[in-house]
Protein backbone atom coordinates (compact mmCIF):
# COMPACT_ATOMS: atom_id res chain seq x y z
CA UNK A 1 0.00 0.00 0.00
CA UNK A 2 0.72 3.92 -0.40
CA UNK A 3 0.06 6.26 2.51
CA UNK A 4 1.05 9.81 3.08
CA UNK A 5 -0.32 12.68 5.34
CA UNK A 6 -0.59 16.32 4.03
CA UNK A 7 -0.15 18.98 6.61
CA UNK A 8 -2.04 22.23 5.86
CA UNK A 9 -0.19 24.69 8.16
CA UNK A 10 -2.31 27.53 7.31
CA UNK A 11 -5.22 25.71 8.86
CA UNK A 12 -4.03 22.71 10.93
CA UNK A 13 -5.75 20.35 8.56
CA UNK A 14 -4.87 17.28 7.49
CA UNK A 15 -5.80 14.97 4.52
CA UNK A 16 -4.53 12.05 3.50
CA UNK A 17 -3.52 9.64 -0.04
CA UNK A 18 -4.17 6.04 0.39
CA UNK A 19 -3.18 3.77 -3.14
CA UNK A 20 -2.62 0.40 -3.37
CA UNK A 21 0.46 -0.26 -5.01
CA UNK A 22 -0.57 -3.17 -6.91
CA UNK A 23 -3.82 -1.79 -8.64
CA UNK A 24 -2.41 2.25 -8.56
CA UNK A 25 -6.26 2.91 -7.26
CA UNK A 26 -6.22 6.12 -5.21
CA UNK A 27 -8.14 7.40 -2.62
CA UNK A 28 -7.26 11.05 -1.58
CA UNK A 29 -9.31 12.21 1.86
CA UNK A 30 -10.21 15.52 3.15
CA UNK A 31 -8.76 17.38 0.47
CA UNK A 32 -7.65 21.32 0.60
CA UNK A 33 -8.33 23.30 -2.52
CA UNK A 34 -5.08 23.47 -3.59
CA UNK A 35 -5.25 20.08 -5.55
CA UNK A 36 -2.24 20.47 -7.11
CA UNK A 37 -0.02 18.79 -4.55
CA UNK A 38 -1.98 15.91 -5.19
CA UNK A 39 -2.46 16.03 -8.70
CA UNK A 40 1.59 16.18 -8.79
CA UNK A 41 1.49 12.86 -6.77
CA UNK A 42 -1.20 11.18 -8.55
CA UNK A 43 0.72 11.70 -11.70
CA UNK A 44 4.90 10.73 -10.73
CA UNK A 45 3.24 7.35 -9.21
CA UNK A 46 0.66 6.77 -12.02
CA UNK A 47 -1.70 6.60 -9.64
CA UNK A 48 -5.76 6.65 -10.81
CA UNK A 49 -8.05 8.68 -8.44
CA UNK A 50 -11.11 6.10 -7.60
CA UNK A 51 -12.92 7.93 -4.83
CA UNK A 52 -12.70 10.68 -2.95
CA UNK A 53 -13.73 11.98 0.63
CA UNK A 54 -14.79 14.00 2.73
CA UNK A 55 -15.25 13.03 6.40
CA UNK A 56 -17.43 15.82 7.30
CA UNK A 57 -18.81 19.10 5.42
CA UNK A 58 -15.66 21.09 6.64
CA UNK A 59 -16.36 24.74 8.00
CA UNK A 60 -12.82 26.17 8.74
CA UNK A 61 -11.49 25.40 5.11
CA UNK A 62 -12.61 24.85 1.52
CA UNK A 63 -12.46 21.07 0.38
CA UNK A 64 -10.90 20.68 -2.63
CA UNK A 65 -13.14 17.34 -3.07
CA UNK A 66 -15.23 18.60 -6.23
CA UNK A 67 -12.70 20.19 -7.48
CA UNK A 68 -10.44 16.84 -7.66
CA UNK A 69 -13.62 14.78 -9.05
CA UNK A 70 -14.33 17.58 -11.76
CA UNK A 71 -10.65 16.61 -13.40
CA UNK A 72 -10.06 13.11 -12.72
CA UNK A 73 -13.54 11.57 -12.39
CA UNK A 74 -13.60 9.85 -9.23
CA UNK A 75 -16.52 9.17 -6.74
CA UNK A 76 -16.69 12.09 -4.32
CA UNK A 77 -18.24 10.32 -1.32
CA UNK A 78 -19.85 11.67 2.49
CA UNK A 79 -21.78 10.09 4.85
CA UNK A 80 -25.31 9.31 3.47
CA UNK A 81 -26.88 12.08 5.82
CA UNK A 82 -24.59 14.46 4.57
CA UNK A 83 -26.66 18.15 3.44
CA UNK A 84 -25.23 19.25 0.57
CA UNK A 85 -26.60 20.85 -3.35
CA UNK A 86 -24.12 18.41 -5.71
CA UNK A 87 -24.56 14.72 -6.06
CA UNK A 88 -22.54 12.78 -4.07
CA UNK A 89 -21.95 9.16 -3.30
CA UNK A 90 -23.99 8.34 0.09
CA UNK A 91 -21.21 6.21 2.24
CA UNK A 92 -23.26 3.95 5.27
CA UNK A 93 -21.84 3.03 8.49
CA UNK A 94 -19.84 -0.92 8.13
CA UNK A 95 -19.95 -0.31 3.86
CA UNK A 96 -16.57 -1.00 2.61
CA UNK A 97 -14.70 0.60 -0.37
CA UNK A 98 -12.04 -1.80 -2.35
CA UNK A 99 -9.09 -0.11 -3.19
CA UNK A 100 -6.85 -2.65 -5.10
CA UNK A 101 -6.30 -4.96 -2.14
CA UNK A 102 -7.24 -2.50 0.29
CA UNK A 103 -11.00 -2.28 2.40
CA UNK A 104 -11.87 1.27 3.58
CA UNK A 105 -14.32 0.41 5.92
CA UNK A 106 -16.63 3.24 6.61
CA UNK A 107 -17.52 4.16 10.52
CA UNK A 108 -20.30 6.74 10.92
CA UNK A 109 -18.91 9.12 14.23
CA UNK A 110 -20.82 11.94 14.50
CA UNK A 111 -20.35 14.54 17.09
CA UNK A 112 -18.43 17.15 15.88
CA UNK A 113 -21.04 16.92 13.12
CA UNK A 114 -24.18 14.75 12.09
CA UNK A 115 -22.48 13.21 9.26
CA UNK A 116 -18.86 12.66 9.99
CA UNK A 117 -17.41 9.29 8.90
CA UNK A 118 -14.42 7.44 10.30
CA UNK A 119 -12.20 5.31 7.80
CA UNK A 120 -10.38 2.14 9.25
CA UNK A 121 -7.96 0.83 6.73
CA UNK A 122 -7.49 -2.86 6.51
CA UNK A 123 -4.94 -4.62 4.36
CA UNK A 124 -6.30 -8.07 4.02
CA UNK A 125 -2.47 -9.68 2.68
CA UNK A 126 -1.48 -8.33 5.94
CA UNK A 127 -3.33 -8.60 8.35
CA UNK A 128 -7.50 -9.38 8.96
CA UNK A 129 -7.49 -6.44 11.41
CA UNK A 130 -7.39 -2.30 10.55
CA UNK A 131 -3.80 -1.01 10.85
CA UNK A 132 -5.12 2.54 10.90
CA UNK A 133 -8.26 4.28 11.23
CA UNK A 134 -8.84 7.94 9.91
CA UNK A 135 -10.64 9.88 12.58
CA UNK A 136 -11.88 13.02 10.45
CA UNK A 137 -12.62 15.67 14.03
CA UNK A 138 -13.91 12.85 16.02
CA UNK A 139 -10.89 11.21 18.07
CA UNK A 140 -8.20 14.21 17.95
CA UNK A 141 -4.73 13.81 19.24
CA UNK A 142 -5.02 14.50 23.31
CA UNK A 143 -8.69 15.64 22.19
CA UNK A 144 -12.23 15.71 20.11
CA UNK A 145 -13.55 17.55 18.03
CA UNK A 146 -16.13 20.18 19.41
CA UNK A 147 -19.67 19.92 18.69
CA UNK A 148 -20.95 23.34 18.52
CA UNK A 149 -20.42 24.47 15.23
CA UNK A 150 -24.22 23.78 13.95
CA UNK A 151 -25.65 20.16 14.00
CA UNK A 152 -22.79 18.87 16.21
CA UNK A 153 -23.63 17.20 19.74
CA UNK A 154 -21.56 16.91 22.46
CA UNK A 155 -23.48 13.12 23.93
CA UNK A 156 -22.79 11.74 20.15
CA UNK A 157 -19.28 12.49 20.48
CA UNK A 158 -19.14 10.70 23.27
CA UNK A 159 -20.53 7.59 22.11
CA UNK A 160 -18.43 8.09 18.79
CA UNK A 161 -15.29 8.27 20.87
CA UNK A 162 -16.22 5.11 23.21
CA UNK A 163 -16.79 3.43 20.02
CA UNK A 164 -13.41 4.42 18.24
CA UNK A 165 -11.59 3.33 21.82
CA UNK A 166 -13.05 0.05 21.51
CA UNK A 167 -10.17 -0.59 18.47
CA UNK A 168 -7.06 -2.82 19.47
CA UNK A 169 -4.56 -0.94 21.07
CA UNK A 170 -2.03 -0.93 17.76
CA UNK A 171 -4.62 0.98 15.17
CA UNK A 172 -2.71 4.05 14.17
CA UNK A 173 -4.92 7.39 14.53
CA UNK A 174 -4.86 9.96 11.74
CA UNK A 175 -6.83 13.29 12.48
CA UNK A 176 -8.27 15.55 10.57
CA UNK A 177 -6.62 18.21 12.03
CA UNK A 178 -3.13 18.50 14.31
CA UNK A 179 -3.94 22.06 15.52
CA UNK A 180 -7.07 24.32 14.17
CA UNK A 181 -10.17 25.67 15.52
CA UNK A 182 -12.08 22.63 15.69
CA UNK A 183 -10.89 21.32 19.04
CA UNK A 184 -9.63 23.24 21.99
CA UNK A 185 -6.85 21.06 23.22
CA UNK A 186 -5.03 19.32 20.99
CA UNK A 187 -1.69 18.30 21.42
CA UNK A 188 -0.08 19.20 18.38
CA UNK A 189 0.85 15.38 16.63
CA UNK A 190 -0.07 14.63 13.36
CA UNK A 191 -0.80 11.33 14.43
CA UNK A 192 -1.10 9.08 17.70
CA UNK A 193 -2.50 5.15 18.62
CA UNK A 194 -5.67 3.73 19.87
CA UNK A 195 -3.68 2.28 22.96
CA UNK A 196 -2.10 5.95 23.73
CA UNK A 197 -5.36 7.79 23.45
CA UNK A 198 -7.50 5.18 25.65
CA UNK A 199 -4.52 5.56 28.38
CA UNK A 200 -3.81 9.36 27.81
CA UNK A 201 -6.28 11.16 26.37
CA UNK A 202 -8.09 13.39 28.96
CA UNK A 203 -11.30 13.18 27.06
CA UNK A 204 -11.32 9.43 26.98
CA UNK A 205 -11.51 9.13 30.93
CA UNK A 206 -14.30 11.06 31.15
CA UNK A 207 -18.16 9.53 32.15
CA UNK A 208 -20.59 10.96 29.77
CA UNK A 209 -21.72 13.73 31.82
CA UNK A 210 -18.68 15.49 33.04
CA UNK A 211 -17.45 14.60 29.37
CA UNK A 212 -20.57 16.60 27.89
CA UNK A 213 -20.03 19.12 30.17
CA UNK A 214 -16.36 19.84 29.43
CA UNK A 215 -17.07 20.45 25.29
CA UNK A 216 -20.07 22.64 26.11
CA UNK A 217 -18.77 25.03 29.33
CA UNK A 218 -16.21 26.85 26.88
CA UNK A 219 -15.27 26.68 23.72
CA UNK A 220 -12.83 28.77 21.21
CA UNK A 221 -14.80 31.49 18.74
CA UNK A 222 -15.86 30.44 16.04
CA UNK A 223 -13.00 30.30 12.87
CA UNK A 224 -13.30 33.27 10.88
CA UNK A 225 -15.31 33.07 8.27
CA UNK A 226 -16.98 29.78 9.09
CA UNK A 227 -20.17 31.35 7.35
CA UNK A 228 -18.67 31.30 4.22
CA UNK A 229 -16.45 28.53 3.82
CA UNK A 230 -19.51 26.34 5.11
CA UNK A 231 -21.77 27.30 2.45
CA UNK A 232 -19.35 26.72 0.25
CA UNK A 233 -18.80 23.36 1.15
CA UNK A 234 -22.31 22.44 1.29
CA UNK A 235 -22.55 24.17 -2.44
CA UNK A 236 -25.38 26.97 -1.28
CA UNK A 237 -22.13 29.09 -2.44
CA UNK A 238 -19.02 30.21 -3.79
CA UNK A 239 -16.87 32.09 -1.80
CA UNK A 240 -13.25 29.78 -2.00
CA UNK A 241 -11.51 33.21 -1.25
CA UNK A 242 -13.12 33.36 2.42
CA UNK A 243 -9.79 31.19 3.19
CA UNK A 244 -6.63 32.89 4.50
CA UNK A 245 -4.32 32.49 2.08
CA UNK A 246 -1.76 34.80 2.70
CA UNK A 247 0.24 36.65 5.77
CA UNK A 248 0.19 40.39 4.84
CA UNK A 249 1.86 42.93 7.20
CA UNK A 250 -1.02 44.42 9.16
CA UNK A 251 0.37 47.43 11.73
CA UNK A 252 -0.32 46.80 15.27
CA UNK A 253 -1.73 49.69 17.32
CA UNK A 254 -1.65 50.61 20.67
CA UNK A 255 -5.47 51.35 22.69
CA UNK A 256 -4.55 54.97 22.21
CA UNK A 257 -5.35 54.30 18.34
CA UNK A 258 -9.09 53.95 19.67
CA UNK A 259 -8.78 57.56 22.05
CA UNK A 260 -6.51 59.46 18.53
CA UNK A 261 -7.28 57.93 15.26
CA UNK A 262 -8.29 59.54 12.16
CA UNK A 263 -12.45 61.00 13.36
CA UNK A 264 -14.03 58.65 10.86
CA UNK A 265 -12.33 55.77 11.76
CA UNK A 266 -14.43 52.64 11.96
CA UNK A 267 -14.10 50.15 15.26
CA UNK A 268 -14.95 46.82 14.19
CA UNK A 269 -15.25 44.10 17.17
CA UNK A 270 -14.87 40.83 15.62
CA UNK A 271 -15.90 39.08 18.69
CA UNK A 272 -19.01 36.79 19.14
CA UNK A 273 -21.77 38.55 19.67
CA UNK A 274 -22.09 37.59 23.66
CA UNK A 275 -18.71 38.70 24.04
CA UNK A 276 -19.59 41.84 22.86
CA UNK A 277 -22.60 42.52 24.70
CA UNK A 278 -21.10 41.77 27.47
CA UNK A 279 -18.56 44.75 27.14
CA UNK A 280 -16.88 46.47 24.06
CA UNK A 281 -14.98 49.56 23.21
CA UNK A 282 -17.58 52.44 22.95
CA UNK A 283 -18.64 52.92 19.31
CA UNK A 284 -17.24 49.87 18.06
CA UNK A 285 -19.63 47.33 15.61
CA UNK A 286 -19.88 43.69 15.81
CA UNK A 287 -18.37 42.18 13.31
CA UNK A 288 -17.70 38.58 14.19
CA UNK A 289 -14.48 36.91 12.52
CA UNK A 290 -17.42 34.20 11.90
CA UNK A 291 -19.34 36.45 9.36
CA UNK A 292 -16.71 38.58 7.60
CA UNK A 293 -16.88 37.01 4.55
CA UNK A 294 -20.21 37.25 3.64
CA UNK A 295 -20.61 40.74 5.51
CA UNK A 296 -18.08 42.68 3.52
CA UNK A 297 -20.37 45.28 1.97
CA UNK A 298 -21.30 46.92 5.97
CA UNK A 299 -17.65 48.09 5.77
CA UNK A 300 -16.53 51.53 4.48
CA UNK A 301 -13.33 51.20 1.74
CA UNK A 302 -12.39 55.01 1.92
CA UNK A 303 -11.95 55.00 5.96
CA UNK A 304 -9.33 53.48 8.16
CA UNK A 305 -10.16 50.36 10.25
CA UNK A 306 -9.64 49.69 13.47
CA UNK A 307 -9.94 45.82 14.22
CA UNK A 308 -9.91 44.70 17.54
CA UNK A 309 -11.08 41.15 19.75
CA UNK A 310 -10.89 40.55 23.29
CA UNK A 311 -6.45 39.94 23.18
CA UNK A 312 -5.75 40.79 19.66
CA UNK A 313 -5.01 37.38 17.93
CA UNK A 314 -8.16 36.98 16.29
CA UNK A 315 -8.35 40.56 15.37
CA UNK A 316 -4.91 40.56 13.34
CA UNK A 317 -6.45 37.36 11.68
CA UNK A 318 -9.31 39.17 10.52
CA UNK A 319 -7.61 41.89 9.76
CA UNK A 320 -5.13 39.98 7.51
CA UNK A 321 -8.09 38.84 5.41
CA UNK A 322 -9.57 42.54 5.04
CA UNK A 323 -6.14 43.28 4.04
CA UNK A 324 -5.86 40.05 1.83
CA UNK A 325 -9.39 41.13 0.04
CA UNK A 326 -7.98 44.77 -0.70
CA UNK A 327 -9.02 46.71 2.23
CA UNK A 328 -5.57 48.86 2.33
CA UNK A 329 -6.31 50.75 5.53
CA UNK A 330 -6.65 48.40 7.94
CA UNK A 331 -4.97 47.92 11.69
CA UNK A 332 -5.04 45.82 14.54
CA UNK A 333 -5.44 46.60 18.38
CA UNK A 334 -2.84 44.93 20.11
CA UNK A 335 -4.05 43.52 23.29
CA UNK A 336 -7.51 44.14 22.39
CA UNK A 337 -10.58 44.86 25.02
CA UNK A 338 -8.74 42.41 27.48
CA UNK A 339 -6.03 45.97 27.84
CA UNK A 340 -8.89 48.26 27.30
CA UNK A 341 -10.65 47.07 30.15
CA UNK A 342 -7.45 46.72 32.35
CA UNK A 343 -6.59 49.75 31.82
CA UNK A 344 -9.70 51.14 33.34
CA UNK A 345 -11.67 52.52 30.57
CA UNK A 346 -15.16 52.19 30.69
CA UNK A 347 -16.94 49.41 28.14
CA UNK A 348 -20.23 49.79 26.78
CA UNK A 349 -22.44 47.08 27.35
CA UNK A 350 -25.68 45.73 25.60
CA UNK A 351 -28.84 46.25 27.67
CA UNK A 352 -30.06 42.86 27.62
CA UNK A 353 -27.19 40.64 28.18
CA UNK A 354 -26.47 37.84 26.27
CA UNK A 355 -26.46 35.16 28.67
CA UNK A 356 -24.38 32.29 26.38
CA UNK A 357 -20.84 34.12 27.64
CA UNK A 358 -18.44 30.77 27.35
CA UNK A 359 -15.70 31.39 24.64
CA UNK A 360 -12.49 31.03 25.12
CA UNK A 361 -9.41 33.52 23.34
CA UNK A 362 -7.28 30.95 21.87
CA UNK A 363 -3.55 31.47 20.60
CA UNK A 364 -5.06 32.34 17.39
CA UNK A 365 -7.71 30.66 14.97
CA UNK A 366 -5.84 27.48 15.28
CA UNK A 367 -3.78 26.93 18.57
CA UNK A 368 -4.78 25.00 20.97
CA UNK A 369 -3.57 26.01 24.16
CA UNK A 370 -5.64 28.57 26.13
CA UNK A 371 -4.54 32.14 27.44
CA UNK A 372 -4.12 32.08 30.83
CA UNK A 373 -7.41 33.23 33.13
CA UNK A 374 -7.23 36.78 33.31
CA UNK A 375 -7.64 37.35 29.56
CA UNK A 376 -10.44 34.99 29.51
CA UNK A 377 -14.16 36.77 29.09
CA UNK A 378 -15.57 36.58 32.27
CA UNK A 379 -20.08 37.62 32.51
CA UNK A 380 -20.53 41.14 33.66
CA UNK A 381 -22.08 40.89 36.86
CA UNK A 382 -25.08 43.09 36.93
CA UNK A 383 -24.78 44.36 33.51
FE1 LIG B 1 -14.10 20.07 11.23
Amino acid sequence: MYFKQVLDERCGCASYIIASRQSHEAAIVDPSIEIEQYEALLQERDFRLRYVIDTHIHADHVSGARRLVERHGADLCLHESAKVTYPFRPLRDGETLDLGQLRLRVVHTPGHRPELLSLLVVNPERSPEPSMVLTGDSLLVGDVGRPDFGGGDAAAQYESLSRLLRLPDWVAVFPGHFEGPCGKGMCGRPSTTIGFERLYNPLARLERTPFVEHLTESVPARPLNITAIEATNRGTANLPWAMLTSSPHVPEVGLEALDSGPPDAMVIDVREPSEYAAGHVPGAINLPQADLATRLEELPRDRQLIVICQAGARSMRAARFLTQVGFDRVVSVAGGTGAWAESGKPLERAETLAVDVRIVETEWAHGGGHRPASTLTEPVAGA
